[in-house]
């Protein structure tokens, strides 16, 4: 975890930064002394990050981006580099769509869709982050995968799971390529968090069940727990953290039998 101002003087791009773990990391990185380039499609989400930020006296500028579109991007890590330079990449947007299911459920349109933004925008986020991060003398890119990555689910979401295990495998060649140029770059796994992703499994209590059985704690991770640990990724406190899959999952890949 970050503490006083760890970050002071380094740029953090948060792609996803207008709600749930994306936003708790904004806030969390800029009480550290980062400047943030807060990404996300949703304006208001977006808008609403940068404000929380500046009320508490950070610093943070709003970039409007789709992660799945090469320009947005490219804009997004120009805006970056023209404010203090890019030395911190949060790859944390994605989505997860109902109609996710098991493969002979799944369209392609949906499938299309999630390795669009889970996947292609983790990797153009690096695409166009990478030579920014070598330019600024170094940095930390922290990929956002899940548990799903490592332990599969019997309520199939195919594509997420595919994507995210992309983003895994992903993240490790990376990491190891980079490694000599000053770039860590590390897949943080959450387990299952309380954020508006997951939504519409925790408004139906049985579904909600069938997940809490699996968690040795019985709780969901909160958006901060996870923001936690991408901020440790972030800062020189994990300087020999590199091509890791950092499992935030309350035990969940750890367990056989959970108690009663
Ligand atoms: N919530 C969970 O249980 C959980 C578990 C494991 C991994 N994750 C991963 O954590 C990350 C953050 O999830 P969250 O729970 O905070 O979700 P969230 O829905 O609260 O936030 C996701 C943010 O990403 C933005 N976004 C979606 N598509 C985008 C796009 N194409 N371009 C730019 N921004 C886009 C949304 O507008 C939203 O602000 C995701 O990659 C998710 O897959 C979440």
């Amino acid at each position: 975890m970050t503490s006083g101002a760890e970050l002071e003087g380094r740029t953090a791009l948060i792609t996803g930064a207008g709600s749930g773990i994306g936003r708790e990391a904004a806030q969390l990185m800029a009480a550290a002394g980062a400047t943030v380039v807060v990404c996300d499609l949703d304006a208001e989400g977006g808008g609403e990050t940068v404000a929380q930020i500046e009320a508490a006296g950070g610093a943070a500028v709003f970039v409007g981006a789709d992660v799945s579109r090469a320009a947005d991007i490219e804009g997004a890590i120009e805006v970056a580099k023209q404010n203090g330079g890019l030395h911190i990449l949060f790859n944390n947007a994605g989505i997860f769509p109902e109609a996710d299911g098991s493969p002979p459920d799944t369209t392609e349109d949906v499938w299309d869709l999630v390795m669009n933004v889970n996947l292609k925008g983790v990797f153009l986020g690096c695409k166009y982050g990478i030579p920014a991060m070598i330019e600024a003398g170094g940095g930390s890119i922290i990929n956002t995968a899940s548990f799903v990555a490592v332990v599969g689910a019997a309520t199939s979401q195919i594509a997420y799971t595919a994507s995210k295990g992309g983003v895994l495998a992903m993240t490790r060649e990376i990491a190891v390529e980079y490694a000599r140029q000053g770039i860590r770059a590390n897949a943080l796994c959450p387990g299952p968090v309380n954020t508006p992703l997951l939504e519409e499994f925790l408004s139906d209590p049985k579904e909600k069940a069938r997940r809490l059985v699996h968690i040795p704690m019985g709780r969901l991770a909160e958006a901060s727990e996870i923001a936690r640990a991408a901020c440790f990724l972030a800062s020189p406190a994990s300087s020999y953290v590199n091509g890791s899959t950092f499992l935030v999952d309350g035990g969940i890949t750890a367990a056989y039998v959970t108690p009663e």
